[in-house]
């Protein structure tokens, strides 16, 4: 029963993911920047977003797990009101880094879910650039070619989640030698802390429109169970994809645009 690694392990998603896979049996190491109180687990405090800050993470799940990990749930983020590099830091920096060094680490047959979202939907329309800065040698030094004006900084986290669903595709094909399963899931509007942030940024009235439609927002356990079934043999021949998670919001505004 090796551990399994879940970052934003403190609050919202991470939190409800950590309490199901917990009931289900399974060892935890959490990760986040804010310290969870009573943590069913190892826990680990760190910044994820930076590279060094991702590494210094996976040096302590290193000590902590020597013997490997089952695999790791990249959860931690932020919004789009949070300043343009954060957002690319925590979502996108962090994520590559946490997930390219813990990757050795996962046992095989292991896996690795990613956190998106329903606004990264049309990711590949722009696969130019989200390579340019998702795979570049140094994303720290790739920070510093954007421009102002660019889609990175004016729309940073849809920019951020569609960097997710590349790089999510990215980490499945290097995982198939070692049967490691790579996906991601895109939820729409939960309420978490991060909904106020989504209703300054796209909107009260929108995201408030999508919960009245919906009869309630997700709650982190809607998502959670799907992450959590990721994890399971039910979804062994589930690999390198996004599922979304929302309810019927997507397919509804897709009805009324088309
Ligand atoms: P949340 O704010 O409750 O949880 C995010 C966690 O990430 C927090 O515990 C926070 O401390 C941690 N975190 C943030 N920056 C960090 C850093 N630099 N280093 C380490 N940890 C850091 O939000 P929620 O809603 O649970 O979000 C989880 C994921 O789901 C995020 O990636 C978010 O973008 C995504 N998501 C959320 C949606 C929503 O409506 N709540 C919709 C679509 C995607």
């Amino acid at each position: 029963n090796l551990p399994m690694v879940v970052t934003g392990a403190a609050s919202g998603i991470g939190a409800a993911t950590c309490r199901l896979l917990t009931e289900s049996g399974h060892r935890l190491i959490g990760v986040d920047r804010t310290v969870a109180t009573s943590f069913p687990g190892t826990f680990i405090q760190a910044d994820l977003a930076t590279p060094e800050g991702a590494r210094t993470a996976a040096a302590r799940v290193h000590d902590a797990a020597p013997e490997g990990i089952s695999g790791l749930a990249n959860i931690a983020g932020v919004p789009g009101t949070a300043p343009w590099r954060t957002v690319l830091g925590v979502n996108v920096v962090g994520l590559r880094e946490i997930t390219r060094t813990l990757m050795p680490l996962i046992t095989e047959s292991g896996v690795i879910i990613n956190l998106s979202s329903v606004v990264a939907d049309g990711w590949q329309r722009n696969i130019d650039a989200l390579r340019q800065f998702a795979l570049a040698d140094d994303p720290e030094a790739a920070l510093d070619t954007i421009a102002s004006g660019e889609e990175a900084i004016d729309d940073s986290y849809r920019f951020s989640k569609e960097c997710v669903r590349l790089l999510t595709e990215h980490f499945a094909a290097e995982g198939l030698p070692r049967r490691i399963r790579v996906n991601s899931v895109s939820p729409g509007p939960v309420a978490t802390p991060i909904l106020d942030d989504f209703k300054r940024d796209h909107g009260a009235d929108k995201v408030e429109g999508a919960g009245e439609l919906l009869g309630r927002f997700g709650e982190s356990e809607d998502i959670a169970r799907v992450l959590v079934f990721l994890t399971r043999d039910e979804a062994r021949w589930v690999n390198g994809t996004d599922l979304r998670v929302d309810g019927g919001l997507t397919a509804y505004r897709n009805t009324r645009t088309n």
